[in-house]
């Protein structure tokens, strides 16, 4: 049975780092027969520029009947005088809420070959490979009320609500429980227990799901003294799971721990595990259009793709492989390069590893 992957390219690198990715994945739909059906559809400023909205109609219908979504990024400052209800992000927010993709899993693993590329010294990163689970449908970016209000006395106020229920930090908890009991058994939840109740109830509905695994060393830290610990001694931590907001912030973190954005998948996961797949970084405005961009995380993302959502293990292993391979041969985009590193445009990283999968036996 042929399963169906919907490619949203986006904007800005979108595009770019897409058309590597549709590359490798027919190369493997060919050379490994994998039954995958691949349909391509607009979102964000690509979206709005031809339709006037971030999230066709058709293109969500086409999301829910998809297997899997692979995501490139969106926004940028031509649409940013837009209103935000139809702003790109939008469109990414629209996916996420309508399909339900409450977790999000975000790798950051650190690649031998780009120890000198980290913002650490060699010793604290080396080796680095922690998962951050974020919950991704509530939260503070999606409470209610939110707005901007005048106030009486004329002046204006900017306000949002911060709200969890019981049962949206129970499905959370229990994919990053599930996701540690996978990995060395230890998770870490970060809050803001001190001060805020939601975390108040977040820590306590956490502690209370911990007793069903009672394998995993589970330990809880506020989120402020997490910013911290990530930078001073980030291989305490194993997986990490923490609400919308705080994980948002965490995770780009994390991400520069490991040298680049450019080299971090994610994935969203609803309740069946269907998911839609993307980089960490966003439509990087500053460099689109000009062949710079590095298209590994959306090549890792592909991995992620067929490994968790359509059981193409195999194939996913390909591509990391792959990616390992044109890292070793010393393959770098400006964002990866150090010192005399010679450097590679994003369609040379992309040629390099469809080399690389073709030289595997
Ligand atoms: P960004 O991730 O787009 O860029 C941050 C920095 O990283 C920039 O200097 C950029 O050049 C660099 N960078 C990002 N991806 C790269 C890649 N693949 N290769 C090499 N360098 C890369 O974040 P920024 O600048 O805060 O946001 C730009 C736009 O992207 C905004 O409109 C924002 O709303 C949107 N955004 C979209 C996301 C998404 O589509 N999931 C996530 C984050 C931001
Ligand atoms: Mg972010």
């Amino acid at each position: 049975m042929s399963k169906k992957i919907l490619i949203l390219p986006g904007d800005g690198i979108g595009p770019e780092i897409m058309e590597q990715a549709v590359a490798v994945l027919n190369y493997l739909n060919q050379a490994d027969n994998l039954g995958l059906e691949l349909e391509q559809a607009l979102v964000g400023g690509a979206a709005i520029d031809a339709t006037g909205g971030p999230l066709p109609t058709e293109t969500l219908a086409m999301a829910k009947a998809a297997d899997a979504i692979l995501f490139g990024a969106i926004g940028g400052p031509q649409w940013e005088s837009l209103d935000m209800a139809i702003r790109p992000e939008k469109g990414l927010l629209g996916l996420r809420s309508n399909l339900e993709l409450f977790g999000n899993l975000r790798p950051a693993i650190l690649y031998p070959q780009l120890v000198e590329a980290s913002s650490l010294k060699p010793d604290l990163v080396s080796g680095l490979d922690i998962v951050i689970v974020r919950e991704l449908t509530g939260g503070i970016y999606f409470g209610q009320p939110r707005g901007i209000r005048t106030l009486e006395n004329g002046e204006r106020q900017g306000f949002n609500t911060y709200v969890y229920s019981e049962s949206e930090i129970k499905r959370i908890g229990r994919l990053a429980f599930e996701t540690a009991m996978k990995r060395n058994k230890k998770l870490c939840s970060v809050d803001k227990a001190n001060v805020l109740e939601v975390t108040e109830l977040w820590r306590e509905v956490i502690t209370d799901l911990g007793k069903e695994y009672p394998e995993v060393e589970l330990s809880h830290m506020y989120v402020d003294n997490a910013a911290m610990q990530l930078i001073r001694a980030p291989k305490q931590f194993d997986v990490i799971v923490t609400g919308n907001m705080f994980g948002d912030i965490l995770s780009d973190a994390a991400a520069m721990l490991t040298g680049s954005i450019g080299m971090l998948p994610s994935a969203s996961l609803d309740q069946n595990s269907k998911g839609m797949y993307e980089p960490c970084h966003g439509s990087a405005p500053d460099i689109a259009g000009k062949g710079l961009a590095n298209p590994l995380a959306t090549l890792l993302s592909a991995a992620m793709m067929l490994r968790y959502s359509l059981n193409l293990d195999a194939a996913a292993v390909r591509i990391e492989q792959a990616v390992n391979t044109v890292l070793e041969q010393g393959y770098r985009t400006a964002d990866i390069a150090t010192g005399t590193d010679q450097k590679v445009s994003t369609a040379e990283m992309g040629a390099a590893v469809l080399n690389a999968l073709n030289a595997q036996n």
